[in-house]
C-alpha cells in the first residue's frame, strides 16, 4: 500500500538524487569541518562512519522522513512481536528470540518461544560438553576431533563465516564444511578426515535440499564402509526443523537439534544450525556470539532512528540505490578472518532483497537490492578495486576495520589498516590533473608522456564508502556485526515494501534440475527445452559417451 506521505518522501529522495551535485562528497567535507562527528555513530563496540557518502543534512532528513512514512518503527515492533511479517510464507520472523534472555518475552502465537530456545541451547551445551569431555565418542571408542557440517546456503554460509573468523587450532575441534554437490568437494575433503574421529552434522532447515541430502548420503556411505552400518548413529547428527525427515534418514531423535520455521535459513546461525560453531570454538564462544547479537538487537529495538546503526546503514544503501541509481555494493573487510563474511552477506542481502514486487504483489516500481560482492583487503586491492576507483559507475563500499589483531605482527596490521584507510580516502579525494602533472614532472616524465597518460592516471573521486570500526574481532563483536547487517536487511525490506524473508526466486531452477537430471542420465526421453539447453545436453551426453 502506498500512502501520500510515502510517495512524497520517495519523490523528495529521488529529486535530491537528480541534483547535479548529488554525488559530491568532497564539497561536503570542505563545507563542514565537523562532518566526521556529525555523520558517524556508535552502538556497542561498533563505530559507523558514513561521512564519506554524499548524505547531507537535507538528504538525511528526507531518508528519515521515508523511514517514518513507511512506519519503520511499527514494522520493527511487528517483527519483534512475532507477527506474520513474512507474508508470502505466512511466518513470523524471530531470529532475535534465539539470542534473547527468557524475560525478553518473544512470542509466536501461543508458542512459548523462549522456553523452546532455552531447551535447544541447553541440549546443545550438554552435547558439546559430552563430546569435548569424551563422554560421547565415535563407534570405535575414539574421541571426536573433527566436525563435518553438511549444508548449503544458510545452513553453511553463516557458520562457515563465523568459524573462519573465530576458530584457531587451539580450540576443541576442527571444522570442515561440505556444501557443494560437486563430488570434487567431497573427494578432496575426505582425504583430510578420519571416519573414526569425525562427527557429521547434517544441517538443513527443510531436510529436503537436494544437494545436502545427496552429500549426506555420500558421507553416510563413507562412514558405513569404514565403520559398518551399526556405527552410523554414533557419528551422525541432524540440525533441522523437519523431524519426520531426520527420523526417516535414520538419525536418532536424541541426536536431532531442532528449530522452527520462524528462523529463516540465512538468519539461522544462532539456532541449532550453529552447532558446528559451538563444537569447534566451545559453547562459551557461541554464547558470547549470541550475546553480541543480542546487544545489537537491543540497540536496534530501542535507539531512535537517527542514531540507529542498522537503520542508518539501510538508509545509506537506499540513498545509493534509489537516490543515485547505483546498482552494486562492495563488502571490504580489512581482516582476513572475515574472508567469508562477504559470502554470508551475499546470501543475506541478495536472497532477502532481490525482489521485484511489493508485499501485496505489485511491481515495486524502483530499484531494490544491489548486487553484493566482496573480498577481504588487501587482496581486493589487487583484484577489483581498480573498477571502484576508475570504472564508469561508482560502487559504494563498506570497509570493516579491526583496531587490534590477535597476532603479534604489528607492522603487518598497521600496513593492513593504512591500506584500508587509504582506499576510503582515495575513493573520496580522487586525483586531479594538476596533482598528476606535478607528480610526473617531479619524477622526470616528458611533457608529451604526461599529457598522454593524464586521462589514464586521473581519479574522479567523490566515490562513496562507509567504514565500520571494531576494537577487536571477538565472538561478541562479531555477533554485533552480523546482527547489524541482519537488521539492515530488515529495514530495507520495510522501506521497499518487499518480503525480505522469502526466496521464491530459487525455486524454478531447483524444479528444472529435477526434470533435467533423469533426461541427462538417459532414464527418461529428452523433453521440450529451448534449443540452447537441448544443444548443450546433446553435447554433454556425447562427451560422456552416451549420445
Ligand atoms: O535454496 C535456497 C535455500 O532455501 C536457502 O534459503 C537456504 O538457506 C538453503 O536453501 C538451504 O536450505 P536448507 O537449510 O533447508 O537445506
Amino acid at each position: 500500500m502506498t500512502s501520500p506521505s510515502r510517495e512524497e518522501a520517495w519523490t523528495r529522495i529521488e529529486t535530491l538524487g537528480k541534483r547535479p551535485d548529488a554525488a559530491a562528497i568532497r564539497r561536503l567535507f570542505a563545507e563542514d569541518p565537523k562532518r566526521f562527528e556529525r555523520f558517524s555513530r556508535r552502538a556497542g563496540d561498533i563505530l559507523m562512519d558514513f561521512s564519506k557518502t554524499s548524505i547531507s543534512d537535507e538528504v538525511m532528513d528526507s531518508l528519515l522522513h521515508l523511514a517514518r512514512a513507511v512506519a519503520l518503527e511499527g514494522q520493527r515492533a511487528a517483527m519483534a512481536a512475532g507477527q506474520t511479517v513474512n507474508v508470502t510464507e505466512r511466518r513470523a520472523v524471530l531470529h532475535m528470540a534465539l539470542r534473547a534472555p527468557a524475560e525478553a518475552g518473544f512470542t509466536s502465537g501461543d508458542e512459548d518461544v523462549a522456553a523452546e530456545v532455552e531447551t535447544t541451547l541447553s541440549a546443545m551445551r550438554a552435547f558439546c560438553e559430552s563430546v569435548h569431555s569424551g563422554a560421547v565418542r565415535g563407534a570405535t571408542g575414539e574421541t571426536f576431533t573433527d566436525v563435518l557440517n553438511i549444508g548449503i546456503g544458510g545452513s553453511d554460509l553463516g557458520p562457515f563465516a563465523v568459524l573462519r573468523a573465530l576458530w584457531n587450532p587451539s580450540m576443541p575441534m576442527r571444522p570442515h564444511f561440505l556444501a557443494n554437490v560437486d563430488g570434487h568437494a567431497w573427494a578432496t575433503l575426505k582425504r583430510r578426515l578420519d571416519p573414526k574421529r569425525t562427527l557429521v552434522l547434517v544441517a538443513s532447515k527443510t531436510f529436503t535440499t537436494a544437494e545436502t541430502m545427496r552429500n549426506a548420503r555420500l558421507v553416510r556411505e563413507w562412514l558405513a564402509e569404514a565403520l559398518g552400518e551399526e556405527a552410523l548413529p554414533a557419528h551422525m547428527v541432524a540440525l533441522s526443523t523437519n523431524l519426520k525427515a531426520t527420523a526417516a534418514f535414520g538419525i536418532a531423535p536424541e541426536r536431532v537439534f531442532g528449530f522452527r520455521d520462524w528462523v529463516g535459513g540465512r538468519f539461522s546461525l544462532w539456532s541449532a544450525i550453529g552447532l558446528s560453531i559451538a563444537l569447534c570454538c566451545g559453547f562459551k564462544a557461541f554464547s558470547e556470539l549470541l550475546a553480541g547479537a543480542r546487544a545489537m538487537d537491543e540497540h536496534f529495538l530501542e535507539a531512535p532512528l537517527e542514531d540507529n546503526l542498522p537503520v542508518l546503514l539501510a538508509l545509506v544503501t537506499l540513498w545509493h540505490v534509489n537516490g543515485l541509481g547505483l546498482p552494486a555494493h562492495a563488502m571490504l573487510p580489512y581482516d582476513d578472518r572475515l574472508a567469508r563474511f562477504p559470502a554470508h552477506l551475499q546470501q543475506l542481502e541478495m536472497e532477502s532483497l532481490g525482489k521485484r514486487v511489493t508485499m501485496s504483489g505489485l511491481p515495486v516500481g524502483r530499484a531494490t537490492g544491489p548486487v553484493i560482492f566482496g573480498e577481504p583487503g588487501t587482496n581486493s586491492q589487487h583484484s577489483f578495486l581498480q573498477l571502484l576507483h576508475q570504472g564508469t559507475t561508482p560502487v559504494p563500499a563498506d570497509f570493516v576495520l579491526v583496531a587490534k589483531p590477535e597476532h603479534p605482527y604489528r607492522q603487518n596490521h598497521q600496513l593492513l589498516l593504512a591500506n584500508g584507510l587509504a582506499q576510503g580516502e582515495a575513493l573520496l579525494r580522487g586525483r586531479d590533473s594538476d596533482e598528476i602533472r606535478a607528480e610526473m614532472t617531479a619524477a622526470g616524465a616528458l611533457p608529451a608522456d604526461i599529457e598522454r597518460l593524464l586521462p589514464h592516471r586521473f581519479f574522479p573521486g567523490d566515490r562513496p564508502s562507509t567504514t565500520l570500526l571494531l576494537p577487536r574481532l571477538t565472538p561478541h563483536t562479531l555477533g554485533q556485526l552480523i546482527a547489524l547487517y541482519e537488521h539492515k536487511v530488515f529495514c530495507l525490506g520495510a522501506l521497499w515494501d518487499i518480503d525480505a524473508f522469502d526466496q521464491w526466486g530459487v525455486e524454478l531452477g531447483k524444479q528444472l534440475a529435477g526434470v533435467l537430471l533423469p533426461e541427462l542420465d538417459g532414464d527418461k526421453p529428452i523433453g521440450e527445452h529451448d534449443s540452447s539447453t537441448l544443444g548443450l545436453m546433446a553435447e554433454l551426453r556425447r562427451l560422456q559417451g552416451e549420445g
